[in-house]
């Protein structure tokens, strides 16, 4: 199989592009959201983790026309997005010349069952796609996003950001009859948290890229612990890359996605169990099979 995944690295965008590349994961593309922080400092942050991870996988980002969010989070992911980590503005590195939504199709077009994106970000550039591409679903089968809440026990949703800054789009493939469609959601992505312990002391690993994770990981953590309350890493992005390396970390059951697309309550979405469908969502996980992969990875 192979991957696009879609990013506003951000922390946990970061470290999960990292799980993914050290696990093996088949990337062909990266194509940049704009979520977490404005396009220029995820496009930045793209070239550093490439540069950690000695690879050199092609990076496109949205078109012009993509709506940029004013509604960015470096409460959350610091200023420049990698936590309290500075890097220069001098990396040579390229991005392609042809936007993401084009990368996108034609990638649809030409793997078919064999491509998966995985979104990690807001949904501006998937959407765009299928604006652009309207049958997209024809040719893109298998869909992984991380946005999104639901709880099993208790339905009442609550705002998580990935959805609320762009709800249209997310409406947009929402609305979209892709074959296989994961949804791992914000409630997953906090109840999987690695412990604080453990992330400082990747802080002073003999391995540059884990010695990395520790350092970035240290705003992160302490907006999930004032946030949250956990004592540790929240791991939105981390686990949905994850559960793509073990399909058993996630227990996932099929649902309904209504998108509150306009008005007072936009940006919230509702999520309802259902018998059949072809979206699933996350349900349950195995924190302990995730924090395994995560500490065998980053050690
Ligand atoms: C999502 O928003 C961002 O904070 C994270 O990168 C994650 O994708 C969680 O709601
Ligand atoms: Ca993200």
């Amino acid at each position: 199989m192979k991957y696009i995944i879609d990013t506003d690295p951000g922390i946990d965008d970061a470290i999960a592009i990292m799980l993914g590349l050290k696990n093996n994961l088949n990337v062909i593309g990266f194509t940049l959201a704009t979520g977490n922080i404005a396009p220029e400092k995820s496009e930045k942050n793209l070239k550093i983790i490439q540069d950690f991870m000695e690879t050199n996988i092609k990076m496109y980002k949205g078109s012009h026309s993509n709506k940029v969010n004013l509604k960015t989070a470096e409460y959350a992911h610091g200023k420049d997005g990698l936590g309290y980590a500075v890097f220069p503005n001098n990396n040579k590195r390229k991005i392609e010349k042809s936007y993401a939504e084009d990368f996108i199709i034609k990638a649809a077009k030409k793997y078919k069952d064999d491509l998966t994106i995985i979104c990690l970000g807001p949904l501006t550039n998937l959407a765009n796609a299928i604006k652009k591409e309207p049958k997209l679903y024809n040719y893109l089968k298998h869909v992984v996003i991380m946005g999104t809440t639901f709880n099993p026990e208790n339905s009442e949703p609550y705002m998580e950001f990935n959805v609320s800054v762009d709800p249209e789009a997310a409406n947009i493939v929402y609305s979209t009859p892709f074959q296989d469609v994961k949804i791992v959601t914000h409630e997953i992505g906090i109840k999987s948290y690695v412990e604080k312990d453990y992330i400082q002391n990747l802080t002073n690993s003999e391995d540059l890229v884990s010695r990395f994770v520790g350092v970035i990981a240290i705003k992160y953590m302490e907006f999930c612990e004032d946030h949250y309350g956990i004592i540790g890493l929240g791991t939105p992005d981390p686990t949905t890359i994850a559960a793509i390396l073990d399909p058993t970390i996630i227990e996932f059951k099929p649902c309904k996605v209504n998108i509150v697309a306009k008005g007072k309550k936009k940006g919230v979405c509702d999520i309802t169990l259902e018998n059949s469908s072809n979206f699933q969502v996350s349900v349950d996980l195995n924190v302990e099979k995730f924090r395994n992969i995560f500490k065998k990875t980053f050690k």
